[in-house]
């Protein structure tokens, strides 16, 4: 089948769901992955033509995105900060508004880190993309990575070999308190970093289908009753093992602005300050101890 008439048939059939543009750039990943094609090869060879096996993962492609299914995990991967990530079911994709935080702690230790070597843990790792991120830019730092899911840690560690760092990754739940007692204790860290569940259930409502029924639960949603659940337990945490002056980034419900400055000062940071994400909302908070 000639290529440009398979991408005709994704925008009969996507065009009303998604638009126009989003449905090429779906579509230019797709080809790009399955086969190797870059974009301008539609534009130099319009005739080009591909065989049925060819063929066969993009009409199941656009099957899966008729059904929501994200695009990232529909190739599994994504990239995050410039850098290639494996994603699939058990890990968030990574957002932009976390790379604005990784942006923010890199620019706020760049210096330090020359000048020691930072020692850096990020709760809630996911793909591991924040840490990734960050020791792949802190080169000297040691960087450490917890996650109650195995199966994101899977994915985690892949991508810290897919980027060529090294980091340290623990199986762990942060809600349990005997971390007093792990070897995390020991370590005194510089940073700590978490971009833990936030989502509270009432909030479902504002959440898009696609993101619903594809991504996983566990690494978005908390009770409503007690929605700065893990901020509290990681405030806690950071409070026995950050050292004096290390810094605890978190990003943020944006309604839950007020009560998170609360929250710090409860456990005695100082310094707080918020950041907006692109989009002006109070994303990301910053404390030091
Ligand atoms: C919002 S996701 C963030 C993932 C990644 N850091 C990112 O920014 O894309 C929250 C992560 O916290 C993990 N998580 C949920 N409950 C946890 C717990 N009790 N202890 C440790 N990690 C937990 C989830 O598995 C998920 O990977």
């Amino acid at each position: 089948m000639i290529l440009k008439d398979i991408l005709h048939i994704y925008h009969n059939e996507l065009d009303n769901l998604f638009g126009n543009e989003e449905v090429n750039s779906f579509f230019n990943l797709l080809i790009e992955h399955y086969l190797d094609l870059k974009r301008i090869h539609l534009v130099l060879y319009p005739e080009y033509a591909v065989t049925k096996e060819e063929e066969q993962p993009l009409f199941e492609a656009l099957a899966q995105l008729k059904q929501h299914k994200p695009i990232q995990y529909i190739i599994g991967e994504t990239e995050f900060y410039g850098l290639p990530f494996k994603v699939n079911e058990h890990t968030l994709i990574p957002r932009p508004e976390t790379e604005e935080l990784v942006d923010w702690i890199i620019n706020s230790h760049t210096e330090h880190n020359e000048a020691s070597q930072l020692k850096i843990l990020d709760i809630g790792t996911g793909t591991g993309c924040i840490a990734i991120a960050l020791a792949k830019h802190l080169k000297k730092a040691k960087v450490s990575a917890l996650d109650v899911s195995e199966d994101a840690l899977k994915i985690a560690k892949q991508n810290a070999v897919l980027n060529e760092v090294d980091v340290h990754f623990i199986h762990d739940n942060i809600l349990n308190s005997r971390h007093a007692k792990t070897d995390l204790a020991a370590v005194n860290f510089d940073v700590i970093v978490s971009n833990p569940p936030y989502v509270r259930n009432l909030e479902k409502v504002e959440i898009q289908p696609n993101v619903l029924e594809n991504e996983p639960h566990l690494a978005l949603f908390v009770d409503d009753d007690n929605p700065l659940q893990f901020y509290r337990v990681i405030c806690e945490f950071a409070r026995l093992n950050l050292k004096d002056s290390g810094t605890l980034y978190f990003e943020i419900n944006e309604y839950l602005g007020q009560e998170m400055i609360a929250l710090m000062k409860e456990f005695n940071f100082k310094d707080i300050e918020f950041k907006k994400d692109m989009f002006g909302k109070d994303r990301m908070i910053f404390g030091r101890k």
